[in-house]
């Protein structure tokens, strides 16, 4: 029987295999474990890619969040956190990370609920929270690029900029996705990315970048990813250890050179699976909004009348993997709870989506008849 992972990393190593045992060697040469040579060089090519002023280097795409949000505390409020009646508004479909990384920085998370069709913020909620709440005091917005495709930037950048609110952008799922001419990450206050193995731009083990053309942003974020001093031994901020491995920053600058083509590689396959699904009864695609270039880090689809659970068991017995991301909203969770978040309207949208959206695999180098293989078994199993 075929075997269809989500995601084939070992098949992707074979690929790019001297780039990445080269880069290892350098390393085992060089013995700068530490904020050695490839982290700078990793920070000055992603933000040559982007087009923004300044790259730094995080240990996590969760502690890119907090570093993100962390600075803008210090440069905003001149305060070292956020208050907790200080607002982020954010959406309630993300992974944990995104609403937790608020919780670090001491702000309130404000979940608002989805578009259904794309599965990000809804804008419209966004205005009208702003609209209704005129005594809330909320800071910024942070809008998550799920699955690899843009929010809708603009719209989101004229808000903040009529409520003087600060825009950080989750861009963990959507490294080289755009919005109009714009990469993402190079549209609000910062960017904060990650290189966890299973993203499009993956490192072997955790890793992250923080963007942002902000030359204080940058100095800050520099700071407290050092223990929140210049000098390391008189320190200013409460600061974290939160530096790329030099390993980390080598093997993500090698798989940087592949980047373009593999996510032109995912966006084939999220193209054949369109064609051979779109007319299948019992499911919704994703719309993918033209002004969205969709890096296509998951090819998620809705599922109808309950059956995305027994789907997903009829898919494994052949051989096919597949993943709900997520499971549940983060309004439901516990760490949330407590009076820890507040959240704005029905997340009827969201909780839906929790309910019935499947990812299917989406390897670059899946092959045309692996990508049909699934699209069949999933025809058959609703053509009953
Ligand atoms: C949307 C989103 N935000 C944040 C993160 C956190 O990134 P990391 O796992 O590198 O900390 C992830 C991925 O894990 C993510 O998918």
């Amino acid at each position: 029987m075929k075997q269809i992972p989500m995601l084939d990393l070992k098949r992707e190593y074979e690929y790019m295999k001297k780039d990445i045992d080269d880069a290892i060697k350098q390393c085992l040469e060089h013995q700068k474990w530490i904020l050695g040579p490839e982290v700078k060089e990793l920070e000055n090519k992603i933000a040559g890619y982007l087009g923004v002023k300044h790259c730094i280097g995080s240990s996590s795409g969760t502690e890119s969040l907090v570093l993100s949000l962390r600075a803008l505390a210090i440069k905003i409020k001149g305060q070292e956190f956020f208050d907790n009646n200080d607002e982020i508004l954010t959406t309630s479909f993300t992974f944990t990370a995104t609403g937790d990384a608020v919780l670090r920085s001491g702000a309130m998370p404000v979940f608002l609920d989805i578009d259904p069709e794309t599965y990000n913020i809804d804008t419209n909620k966004i205005k009208e929270y702003l609209e209704q709440s005129p005594k809330a005091r909320v800071v910024g917005i942070l809008p998550v690029h799920l699955y690899g495709q843009a929010c809708n930037m603009e719209e989101i950048m004229k808000i903040a900029g009529k409520y003087n609110l600060f825009v950080v952008e989750d861009v963990a799922q959507a490294f080289g996705g755009m919005w109009k001419d714009k990469k993402l990450g190079s549209i609000g206050n910062t960017g904060a990315f990650s290189f966890f193995p299973s993203k499009n731009l993956g490192g072997f083990g955790d890793g992250g970048v923080v963007s942002t053309d902000d030359d204080k942003i940058a100095e800050l974020a520099r700071m407290l990813l050092k223990h929140g001093g210049r000098d390391k031994y008189n320190v200013d901020h409460i600061g974290y250890n939160a530096r790329i491995d030099t390993l980390q920053a080598a093997i993500v600058l090698s798989k940087l050179k592949y980047i373009d083509e593999f996510n032109d590689k995912r966006r084939k396959i999220a193209d054949i699976y369109t064609q051979g699904l779109k007319n299948v009864e019992g499911i919704v695609l994703s719309k993918s909004l033209p002004e969205a270039y969709h890096v296509q880090h998951q090819y998620t689809i809705r599922i109808l009348d309950n059956k995305r659970d027994e789907l997903q068991v009829k898919l494994k017995d052949q051989g096919i993997s597949s993943m709900v991301y997520y499971p549940y909203p983060l309004h439901k969770m516990k760490v949330f709870g407590n009076g820890r978040s507040k959240i704005y309207g029905s997340l009827e949208n969201a909780e839906i989506a929790t309910q019935s959206v499947l990812s299917l695999p989406m390897e670059p180098l899946q092959s045309y008849d692996e990508t049909s293989y699934v699209i069949d078994c999933i025809k058959a199993f609703f053509v009953k």
